[in-house]
């Protein structure tokens, strides 16, 4: 059975301007360590779909079910990383980290063994991470990259087995992105999470998936579906190579259609259009 089942989601949000259909008839399967990426156009359901698989929002109609089971809250099997780092800026890179698990061992009266086993836990991933350099440094001390590289440590520390990202590399810098890509595919090696990773980059979704999912809006729902034809062990060259290219200019043409958007002058139709009918 797969791992992530998702059968005719839909969301309707009732806005003050009145009812919004983001998800409609939204189906998807995902297996047990794949990587997914979703992508799609600004407003498209994206968000919406990924906090349903967290448990984080309740979908309209339809089911989810992760390990043959029903999401209909969170739980220690899913964790989310988000665009923005949101540690705690009081606490060390190494306490961050454990932080939850603190939580849970406060919570549950835990043996000392399983505080250490945590500690190696949190240790391993330092070091997963390459951070253990600046395991006692604060947030505030360390670059964007760095910080998310820590909320990746931070998320994967309850052992989740699938993990979440909305836009996580969104806000650095494109440098520091192409790291993050290798590492976030070492550590899919590494911890054999299943990933489902929200981009609005064409070209992140095909380095990083083994299949990229497209999504279309108004209302949200999945456009297509594409195998990424690359071996699994990425090189950053594999970006200039023919199938790579091929694949990113047909997705990024079927993102066009599927939104009737091929200039910025349509962009700006688009948002008169949506401003006027709020
Ligand atoms: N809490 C909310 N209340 C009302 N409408 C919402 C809410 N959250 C999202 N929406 C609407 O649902 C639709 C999908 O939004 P969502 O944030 O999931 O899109 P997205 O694909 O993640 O967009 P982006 O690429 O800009 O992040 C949009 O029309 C958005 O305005
Ligand atoms: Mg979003």
């Amino acid at each position: 059975m797969s791992k992530v089942i998702i059968k005719n989601v839909g969301k309707i949000f009732n806005a003050a301007a009145g009812q919004i259909p983001a998800l409609q008839d939204v189906n998807l399967s995902v297996e047990d360590n794949e990587f997914v990426t979703l992508v799609g156009a600004s407003g498209c359901g994206k968000s919406t779909l990924l906090r349903i698989l967290a448990g984080l929002e309740y979908r309209t109609s339809g089911e989810v079910l992760c390990d043959g089971q029903s999401i209909n809250s969170p739980g220690a099997d899913r964790a989310m990383v988000f665009q923005h780092y949101s540690l705690y800026p009081w606490l060390s890179v190494i306490d961050n980290i454990k932080f939850s698990r603190q939580l849970k061992v406060n919570r549950e009266n835990l043996t000392s063994s399983d505080v250490e086993a945590a500690s190696g836990r949190a240790d391993a991933l330092l070091n997963l991470i390459g951070l253990n350099k600046v395991r006692s440094a604060y947030p505030n001390q360390l670059s964007g990259g760095m910080q998310q590289r820590v909320a990746i440590a931070r998320a994967l520390m309850g052992r989740p087995s699938i993990l979440l990202m909305d836009e996580p590399f969104g806000a650095l810098d494109a440098q520091t992105r192409e790291v993050m890509h290798d590492l976030i595919l070492h550590i899919h090696r590494v911890e054999k999470t299943t990933i489902i990773f929200v981009t609005h980059d064409v070209e992140e979704a095909i380095y990083l998936g083994q299949r990229v999912v497209l999504m279309q809006p108004r209302p949200g729902r999945i456009h297509s579906t594409f195998a990424v034809p690359l071996p699994a062990q990425r090189t950053q060259e594999m970006k200039h190579t023919v199938p790579f290219r091929e694949l990113r200019a047909e997705i990024l043409a079927r993102i066009r259609q599927s939104t009737g958007i091929t200039t910025d002058l349509d962009m700006l139709d688009q948002l008169n259009l949506q401003s006027t009918s709020v």
